[in-house]
């Protein structure tokens, strides 16, 4: 049977419990992501969504400088602030104002932020000014979207495809390739001197060319890696700062006396991870395949080998026996009985290929300063005064298991909007 054959969800096994989806995503062995890539495969071959076993637990170690705090686009670093000052600087200068309040496309607002912050810790330069940001994210759409091609409508696979080859290839050419040269220069630089190795950057090109010699990769390689850390990276933080804005608002508007806790770092975060349990914005289930016959120990399920499972991760997150009877609801005053189930429940995936970037989005130790990518953009717009635009557009898009925002019109008070 060829992979593409095999990409059937209509034979796929739905777990929809909680439990159940994280036993599967938590024993590795057992369920493997390798083979679950049908024709996005040739996007992510090797990569490490796609591997498993030891080569991924490697491929992770090597990755792992690049979500330390202290990186620039860390919980202690200062790019997001800076990314973040700059956007809002251009939308005092490019929207109109009405009756002292500046109307703007939050989702678009956010895209900017985002891509510009993600192409500095994938490691490509000069990905800074609005033009380039522009074009990395329309080429880097057009790449990601080749990498879930096996959700969409059959009609719709092949000029997915099509248009996702053409901006992988333009997308290596021009800002691949001059990254990863100046980074070999970098390298070549550094020598064997400590100091200057230590001083290198920590993106993911200067990572994957740092990895000891026998678990090299070749360039073909590293350039898939990126593609894969682009399509993990660039549009859930945006879809969920705009699901964690419009929940938030709403409960604020019931609960007053929590307003005067937006500045709080803490409460941020609770209200971030409450939107990331409730809503799942993009593909709407987690894809694994049985290695051998396997009874599920949750449940007793019996899965037979080869079968292919899909865990529906919004659905999981629903779940009544974990989250009580009002799962289906956004409550901050929500409390999880069972100690090891976070709040924010499988938003992250659980098990060897939890998410990566985690640490980089919500942080939690530390100083109060050290906020992460998305707690920080929430708290930098809710204390700007941004609130849903009422004469605006919010346009909702999705399918079963997982929704989005794709247009969020919100309003901000003219006064003092540079103040950020
Ligand atoms: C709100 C934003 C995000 C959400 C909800 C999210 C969610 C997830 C989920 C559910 C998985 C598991 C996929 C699976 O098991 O098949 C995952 C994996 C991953 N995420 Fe995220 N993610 C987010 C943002 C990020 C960011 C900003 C990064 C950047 C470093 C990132 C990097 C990754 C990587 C590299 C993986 C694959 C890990 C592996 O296969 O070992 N994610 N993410």
């Amino acid at each position: 049977m060829s992979q593409a054959q095999s990409w059937d969800a209509r034979s796929f096994i739905d777990l929809t419990e909680y439990r159940e989806v994280e036993e599967v995503l938590r024993r590795g062995r057992d369920f493997v992501v390798a083979g679950t890539k049908a024709e996005s495969d040739e996007f992510v071959h090797g990569s490490l969504i796609a591997i498993d076993g030891r080569e991924h637990l490697n491929r992770r170690r090597a990755v792992m400088k690049m979500i330390r705090a202290s990186q620039p686009w860390g919980a202690e670093g200062k790019l997001i602030d800076a990314v973040y000052a700059h956007n809002l600087k251009r939308v005092q200068e490019t929207a109109e104002p009405r009756d002292g309040m500046i109307h703007f496309d939050l989702i678009d607002f956010c895209k900017r932020v985002i891509w510009r912050v993600t192409a500095a810790f994938v490691g490509l330069d000069d990905v800074d000014d609005d033009e380039t940001v522009a074009r990395f994210q329309r080429l880097g759409s057009d790449v990601v979207s080749g990498l879930t091609v096996e959700y969409a409508t059959p009609e719709a696979r092949r000029r997915i495809l099509d248009t996702a080859r053409e901006a992988r290839r333009q997308i290596r050419e021009e800002m691949f390739a001059p990254s990863l040269a100046r980074r070999r220069a970098l390298i070549l630089e550094a020598g064997d001197d400590p100091g200057k190795r230590d001083a290198l950057p920590a993106d993911l090109l200067t990572s994957l060319l740092l990895v000891p010699e026998d678990a090299r990769l070749d360039e073909e390689l590293i350039f898939r890696e990126m593609v894969a850390l682009l399509s993990a990276s660039v549009n859930n933080p945006v879809w969920q700062v705009a699901w964690a804005i419009d929940d938030l608002l709403t409960w604020l508007a019931d609960h007053p006396g929590d307003r005067a806790r937006v500045g709080d770092r803490e409460f941020i975060n609770l209200a971030v991870k409450e939107s990331l349990r409730l809503h799942r914005a993009s593909r709407p289930y987690l894809v694994r395949m049985a290695v051998e016959d396997t009874v599920l120990e949750s449940s007793g399920r019996f899965i037979p080998a080869g079968a292919w499972v899909s865990g529906w991760v919004e659905k999981a997150n629903h779940d009544p026996s974990v989250f009580g009877d009002d799962a289906g609801v956004y409550n901050l005053n929500r409390t999880v009985e069972d100690p090891r189930v976070p709040h924010f429940g499988m938003a992250f995936g659980a098990g060897p290929h939890v998410c990566l970037g985690r640490p980089m989005l919500l942080w939690e130790q530390g100083s109060e300063e050290a906020q992460g990518i998305q707690t920080k953009m929430v708290r930098l717009l809710l204390e700007r005064g941004v609130t849903k635009d009422p004469e605006g557009v919010q346009k909702l898009a999705g399918v079963e298991g997982s929704s989005r925002y794709i247009r969020y019109d919100v309003t901000m008070p003219v006064a003092g909007s540079g103040e950020n």
